[in-house]
């Protein structure tokens, strides 16, 4: 079997920089927001996975690279049905050779989540992401009987404050109570300190 010493370098590294600053640090999302980054963030691709839906209608689902501004993200999906209970699944991976899980995993249901609970971090973070990335799904339950079209982006200012440089995945599947797939979509977003590389559109 092969070593990978620096994978595993990378590795401790990320776990130090998640316990000494992330972890610390995602519990307030508004002083968060007004901090500067060491890295740039752009995400590369969007990708929606097992359609077609059951009870949704996905119509859109296409991020837009555009240079030196955060790249756009756009979706729409129709959701004829009413519901109480929404589950949204989140799970951060992180490529080493190929991507693996990576800290941040776990799933809230949106309907009834209180931010506030600042017991576990990391949902409140997700949740708190989600609010301004798309403010539709933070309505009060029950949600659906509508379209949602959203165009939105994700900010460096929404990243955690230190992030190692590198490739991520975030899958996100949201779910009704039956464990129906409403949407399932991967996020690929590259992280690289700042300077590195004048635009990201041109790697
Ligand atoms: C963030 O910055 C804004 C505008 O610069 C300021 O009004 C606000 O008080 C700041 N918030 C925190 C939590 O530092
Ligand atoms: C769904 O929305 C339509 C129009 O927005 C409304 O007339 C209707 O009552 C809603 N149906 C339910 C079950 O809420
Ligand atoms: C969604 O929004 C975009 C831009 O806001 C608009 O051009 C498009 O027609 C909308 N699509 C639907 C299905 O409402
Ligand atoms: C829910 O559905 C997903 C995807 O179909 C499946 O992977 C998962 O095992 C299901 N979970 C439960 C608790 O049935």
């Amino acid at each position: 079997m092969k070593c990978y010493p620096q994978l595993w370098l990378s590795f401790i590294f990320a776990l130090w920089a998640f316990h000494c600053c992330f972890a610390t640090e995602i519990f307030d999302f508004e002083e968060l927001k007004n901090e500067t980054r060491p890295f740039q963030l752009q995400v590369m691709r969007l990708v929606c996975l097992d359609l077609p839906y059951e009870e949704t209608v996905l119509t859109l689902c296409r991020a837009f690279l555009r240079r030196n501004q955060p790249t756009l993200l756009r979706v729409t999906l129709e959701v004829p049905g009413l519901y109480n209970y929404v589950l949204l699944q989140f799970r951060l991976h992180y490529k080493f050779r190929t991507y693996q899980p990576f800290l941040i995993d776990g799933e809230i249901d949106i309907c009834t989540f209180v931010k506030e609970s600042k017991l576990d971090p990391v949902p409140s973070y997700i949740y708190s992401v989600m609010q301004e990335v798309a403010p539709d799904l933070s309505a009060p339950c029950p949600l659906g009987n509508k379209t949602f079209n959203v165009t939105t982006m994700f900010k460096v200012e929404y990243a955690p404050k230190s992030v190692p440089a590198g490739d991520y995945r975030m899958d996100i599947r949201v779910a009704s109570r039956a464990n129906v797939t409403l949407i399932n979509f991967q996020v690929y977003v590259a992280v690289r300190r700042k300077g590195v590389l004048g635009s990201m559109l041109d790697w």
